[in-house]
């Protein structure tokens, strides 16, 4: 495995994440696995020297959390392990049980340490920009969080680039603990975050660990209709509302034809691809069944070529933002 800073702050992760929104509990999406089917991932992750898991108290509406926290206990010590889970997508139908309220983090960070069974949570990030609450009052609490010792650092999920950049100038104004990462929607399908998102992480010393790095599945060339289909390829409605244009195809295809011709699967080409590009941290993985993982880790070993990344990157049209 390989490891490295998370932004400018000292903590390493290694520079493959594995994402828990698969595990969890499957009445909440039926392409979530149970428990039991879920361990063995985290097991092996584990065992490969993966040491960063992302979850979100919203998935499975806490179970993925439930999940990951026990496994995490039973195979690793505490202090091996980078916990990140967020904060601000509802919990139930409540007007407070949502949001980045002083009062919805502070009840937020206790429900995600009691589902985790830990006393403190790595990175606790915000999952969305809360519009309806003043930024100090989301930063002076997430910045009281770090203080009290629930949280060692602080991260930001899917903003704009200007509410990224207003939340660090805002934090160095006022002396307040700043994000240290960026957990954003960026793939071989979806780029714009190299416009601004990216460059201001760079310049800002913020790790970025880009959610989908396969686009959802997409980019491993199976999600054609009339193909034999996963589940999660038929039934995940987000996904088809964020990929299939003509553009997107081509470049699914141009992913399997540089994967055919190295001898690498497509997901291995994606994930290499990411992995160089410049100021990426982490991709944050997604895997349901055992090859994706270990595919996802042999994609550290694969070397693109400056050719193979321009035929990959070619096809790409400019599109509208999506996933903020
Ligand atoms: N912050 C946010 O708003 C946000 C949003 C989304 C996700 N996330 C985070 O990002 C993580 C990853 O998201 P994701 O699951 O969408 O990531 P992804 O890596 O883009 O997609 C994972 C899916 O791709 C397919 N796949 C993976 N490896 C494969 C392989 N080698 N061959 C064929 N198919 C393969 C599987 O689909 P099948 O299951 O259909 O086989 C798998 O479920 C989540 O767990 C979560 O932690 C965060």
């Amino acid at each position: 495995m390989q490891y490295t800073r998370l932004g400018k702050s000292g903590l390493k992760v290694s520079r493959i994440c594995l994402g828990t929104m698969t595990y969890g509990d499957p009445g909440w999406r039926d392409w979530v696995l149970n428990e039991e089917q879920s361990r063995p991932f985290i097991q092996r992750a584990l065992e490969a020297g993966i040491n960063f898991f992302d979850t979100a108290d919203m998935y499975s509406l806490g179970k993925s959390e439930e999940v990951v926290g026990r496994a995490l206990k039973d195979f690793a010590r505490r202090e091996d392990v980078v916990i990140a889970t967020k904060v601000y997508q509802p919990m139930s139908a409540g007007v407070n049980d949502r949001g980045l309220s002083r009062k919805h983090i502070m009840e937020a960070v206790h429900a995600s340490l009691k589902r985790l069974g830990t006393d403190y949570i790595d990175l606790y990030q915000i999952h969305r920009y809360d519009p309806e609450t003043p930024l100090e009052e989301t930063l002076s609490a997430l910045h009281d969080l770090v203080k009290l010792g629930m949280v060692r650092y602080i991260g930001a999920s899917s903003t704009y680039a200007y509410q990224l950049a207003k939340s660090l100038y805002l934090a160095d104004l006022k002396g307040w603990t700043r994000f240290v990462s960026m957990q954003n929607h960026y793939n071989l399908v979806y780029r714009e975050e190299e416009r601004e998102m990216i460059p201001l992480c760079i310049e800002e010393g913020i790790g970025v660990i880009p959610w989908s790095p396969l686009a959802r599945g997409f980019l491993t060339g199976n999600r054609k209709g009339g193909e034999a289909q996963s589940t999660r390829a038929k039934s995940d409605a987000f996904a088809h509302s964020l990929y299939g244009s003509e553009a997107d195809y081509q470049i699914a295809e141009r992913v399997s034809e540089v994967a055919e011709r190295l001898g690498v699967s497509a997901s291995q080409v994606a994930i290499a691809w990411m992995l160089s590009r410049p100021g990426i941290t982490a991709p944050i993985v997604g895997a349901s069944k055992m090859p994706h993982l270990e595919q996802a880790i042999a994609a550290l070993d694969v070397q693109l070529s400056a050719e193979d990344i321009a035929s990959l990157q070619e096809p790409y049209q400019p599109r509208a933002v999506a996933g903020i």
